[in-house]
């Protein structure tokens, strides 16, 4: 398995070009079986998880052709994909798939609003919470599918299709969002989704599903009106950038120091997050052109954050963060409020000479002076990446084992560092 080789110290200067949003990529390609005509994505990442969606797409009768590299292309730009739906062949997602990847559990959503019935695999335990699956059958239960769980699987049926209605989620989730709104834009009459979630990924699925027709008011809002259409068609779209992969790299510079330009990157998709990086003494600037963030030699400054929904500051750029805060001049608290045990990159810091501390959702991270490089792993992608932005102000070399989690959501990342001068290499086998 690969690993990635990180040698702290040096200072990142020069651009990083920001891809288009895992998060975003993986429900719009989803929506492409809500009709049997063509949707093109434009800027789709290059990630394992995009492979595999296509694979678990291909599946079901989507046919993806990606587009391929032209001569004058520049290598930071995303593929365009084309997927066709005009034949699903299987309303099944087996569990050897949904599995591997929990987002490709939304196909749910579109198969039993296009096809009348799907029979999609329970996900299954996750390494940072419970994860249940709950809302969105509610929400599809709400819309008039007759919902069963057998060995394993959810066995959705709307014979006669999918009836318009209020939906109200007792909690924010962005994937019921998701499976409400595909589900709804080919029901039969009006939905109201109440206490929706207002991420800018939501926002995104919802402009694309209007380009293919749908009607649809008030996504980015916490509550959504859609008219049920009765088929949607052909549409292109280009995926948004990925806030996260912005947040992330906000976090390697801050950790640093130095002057990057993080091109591309929008700042209104993470105002939480820069608000809390300025407050904690990085220099953030919104160009034309994207964000630019430096550090001089200062140390950063502690903070006290909670995760929450969007706008405020972000579940997957918690375990970031944390790295950042390792070494602050003072003590940090970090609240999670999302996940119940997305706190698995603590015992990993810790091994690089970090002190944290956890009681119940909150870590309590006590600044120091100098970490040290070791070799680490981790559970999940978010984490993987804390342990690279810990390494990268680590003395000495550390080993970031498990980069297959890395690889599901960071596009060319050693790349991306390895060109603003860290020194950072993949070790193959
Ligand atoms: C999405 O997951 C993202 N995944 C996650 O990113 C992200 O952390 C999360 O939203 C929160 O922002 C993708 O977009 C592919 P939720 P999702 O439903 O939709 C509870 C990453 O690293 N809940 O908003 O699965 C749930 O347990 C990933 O890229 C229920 O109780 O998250 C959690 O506590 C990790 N019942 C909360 O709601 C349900 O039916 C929010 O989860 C659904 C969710």
């Amino acid at each position: 398995m690969d690993r990635i080789r990180v040698r702290g110290g040096n200072r990142l200067n020069g651009i990083i070009p920001i891809s288009g949003a895992k998060n975003a990529a993986l429900p719009l390609m989803i929506a492409s079986l809500l009709s049997d005509e063509t949707l093109t994505l434009d800027n789709v990442p290059r990630l394992a998880d995009v492979n595999l969606l296509q694979h678990i797409l291909g599946n079901h009768g989507v046919d993806v052709t990606m587009s391929g590299k032209r001569a004058g292309d520049d290598e930071n730009d995303g593929q365009t994909l084309r997927l066709s739906a005009k034949n699903i062949v299987d309303t099944t997602a087996p569990y050897h798939l949904v599995s591997k990847m929990r987002a490709s559990f939304w196909v749910i959503g579109p198969l039993v609003a296009r096809m009348g019935k799907a029979r999609v695999s329970m996900p299954g335990g996750c390494a940072i919470g419970t994860r249940p699956v709950d809302f969105h059958l509610d929400a599809l239960r709400a819309l008039g599918a007759d919902i069963e769980i057998e060995e394993g699987y959810v066995i959705a049926n709307a014979k006669k299709g999918l009836r318009g209605a209020p939906i109200k989620f007792a909690k924010v989730s962005v994937g019921a969002t998701h499976t409400a709104l595909m589900a709804a834009a080919l029901a039969k009459g009006e939905t109201v989704i109440e206490n929706a979630a207002q991420e800018p990924e939501v926002f995104d699925l919802a402009d694309c599903l209007i380009k293919m027709g749908a009607k649809i008011s008030g996504a980015g809002t916490s509550t959504i009106t859609i008219q049920g259409v009765e088929r949607l068609h052909a549409a292109r779209h280009s995926v948004l950038p990925d806030r996260i992969e912005t947040g992330t790299y906000l976090m390697a510079v801050a950790m640093s120091g130095g002057d990057v330009l993080l091109k591309g990157a929008k700042p209104e998709l993470l105002q939480a997050a820069l608000d809390l990086l300025a407050k904690a003494g990085a220099e953030i600037t919104s160009t034309n052109e994207g964000i630019r963030v430096k550090r001089d030699g200062n140390r950063i400054e502690p903070v006290d954050v909670s995760t929450a929904p969007f706008p405020a500051f972000p579940t997957d750029l918690q375990a970031q963060l944390m790295a950042l805060m390792t070494r602050a001049k003072g003590t940090s608290h970090i609240r999670e409020t999302i996940f119940e045990n997305r706190f698995m990159h603590v015992q990993e810091l810790a091994r690089l000479g970090a002190r944290i501390s956890v009681d119940g959702q909150t870590a309590t991270v006590e600044g120091v002076e100098r970490l040290k490089g070791a070799p680490v792993m981790a559970t999940d992608l978010r984490a993987s990446v804390s342990l690279v932005i810990a390494g990268l102000a680590a003395e000495g070399e550390t080993m970031v084992h498990r980069v297959y989690h890395l690889d599901r959501g960071f596009e060319r990342l050693e790349q991306k560092l390895a060109r603003c001068g860290a020194a950072i290499e993949r070790v193959a086998g």
